[in-house]
């Protein structure tokens, strides 16, 4: 055969495996479905390449009979989605939200003398709910003065964090790992130390299942870059069964861009202004006044809210203020965007973004603020570009993973 006959013949049967477009919006719209997301989300090569591998591993070898298989197993459902489910996460993963909850938590033991319940959900490969723990033992808080939950829908992610072995970008906060406190040295990168890790408790669930969560019971939860992904419905109906399992006066923290005024409905936003502290609304005698909305710049932190903490409480404190004395000036450009951004001041946002984004090219949040704003009037290129420069960094995190 000639080399053209070849190659034209390579052509044909490459083209023949190609998934149908329907294939894929079919496979897209299941697994979108059931994590709750915007089909619109999945990344298109992200969503081949699973599709390659599971018909590698079940060995089907053209999309339509995997399709059927599919279709018909529940197992093989799982399995595809657990390969298109972003599980992007690390310690301490935006210093700002660290900062908050040391101070919250600082204020919280000030005045409650039972252990606080604290879950993270989704908390992916553990690096969030190990993060917290972390800093509340090395604010001086013992072990039995809390608890912590964390679940995710991803078992396979679940399973990692129980192993607890982490390298790469999960540890881009944590230049000096030796120095951590809570990680030692392990084969293959640094493991949790055993007492944190036997502290966790772990479990695979859906948070849109409405009995994912005991009612009232918990004081915390962190509930970050997840919602963003969601389609309304399902924000809506993970909003709720979150806001039922806070007790009165619990707190929720999602990430900067999950925030939405379609959770109005079941949270106030923390004062000072910020999208990613809220507290359950509760039943209001009067409407309350609007609020003036605060213009400030970078700031610098008072620590009076602190002052009639006990000692264990001060070191609380003390890990708060070193955290946001290490604040670059990156994440106080990024801060005073996200109150632009709440003011509805979109211009400014956007601007303040793109300083932040001059300062470090590839700081997430920013990115997913200025995808945010751009979402309901970008036109299709800029979608694209934003796009695409989101998930190249979202790639070379999980290269680097
Ligand atoms: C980007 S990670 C965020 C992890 C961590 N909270 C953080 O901010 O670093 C999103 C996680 O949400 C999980 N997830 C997606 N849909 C979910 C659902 N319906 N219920 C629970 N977890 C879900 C994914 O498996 C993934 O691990």
């Amino acid at each position: 055969m000639s080399v053209k006959a070849s190659a034209k013949l390579h052509a044909a049967n490459k083209a023949a495996h190609e998934p149908a477009p329907s294939i894929l919006e079919e496979l897209a719209a299941k697994a979108a479905a059931t994590a709750g997301m915007q089909p619109s989300m999945l990344d298109r090569r992200n969503l081949k390449q699973t599709l390659k591998r599971r018909m590698e591993i079940t060995k089907h070898h053209n999309p339509e009979t995997y399709l059927d298989l599919y279709r018909l197993s529940t197992e093989e459902q799982s399995n595809f989605l657990e390969g298109i489910l972003n599980n992007e996460t690390s310690f301490f993963r935006d210093t700002t939200v660290f900062a908050e909850l040391a101070r919250w938590t600082a204020a919280w033991f000030s005045i409650n003398t039972r252990p606080m319940r604290i879950l993270s959900a989704p908390c992916s490969t553990g690096e969030e709910p190990y993060s917290i723990a972390a800093m509340l033992e090395q604010a001086g808080i013992p072990l039995e003065c809390f608890s912590i939950d964390a679940l995710d829908l991803s078992a396979s992610a679940i399973e990692q964090a129980q192993t607890a072995i982490y390298n790469g970008l999960s540890l881009r906060n944590i230049p000096q790992p030796e120095q951590s406190g809570f990680l030692e040295r392990a084969p293959k990168g640094w493991r949790v130390k055993q007492h944190l890790r036997t502290h966790i408790q772990f479990r695979q669930a859906n948070l849109l299942d409405p009995n994912a969560l005991d009612p009232q019971s918990y004081d915390l939860i962190c509930s970050r870059n997840l919602m963003i992904y969601q389609t309304t419905e399902a924000r809506r109906c993970m909003a709720e069964t979150l806001a039922g399992a806070l007790v009165p006066g619990g707190r929720l923290v999602l990430g900067a861009a999950d925030w939405g005024r379609d959770l109005d409905e079941f949270f106030r936003l923390e004062e000072p202004v910020n999208s990613f502290a809220l507290r359950l609304r509760e039943p209001e005698p009067e409407p309350s006044k609007p609020q003036k909305p605060q213009i400030r710049g970078p700031q610098k932190r008072t620590n009076s809210p602190q002052t009639t903490v006990n000692l264990s409480k001060k070191n609380v404190v003390k890990t708060a203020l070193r955290t946001s004395e290490q604040l670059a000036d990156v994440t106080a450009l990024y801060r005073t965007a996200l109150e632009a951004y709440l003011r509805a001041e979109e211009r400014e946002a956007e601007r303040l973004c793109r300083q932040t984004l001059y300062l470090e090219g590839d700081h997430l949040p920013s990115l997913e603020l200025l995808a945010k704003i751009h979402r309901p009037h970008a036109s299709g290129r800029m979608q694209l570009a934003l796009h695409a420069r989101l998930k190249r960094h979202r790639t070379a995190a999980e290269r680097c993973a």
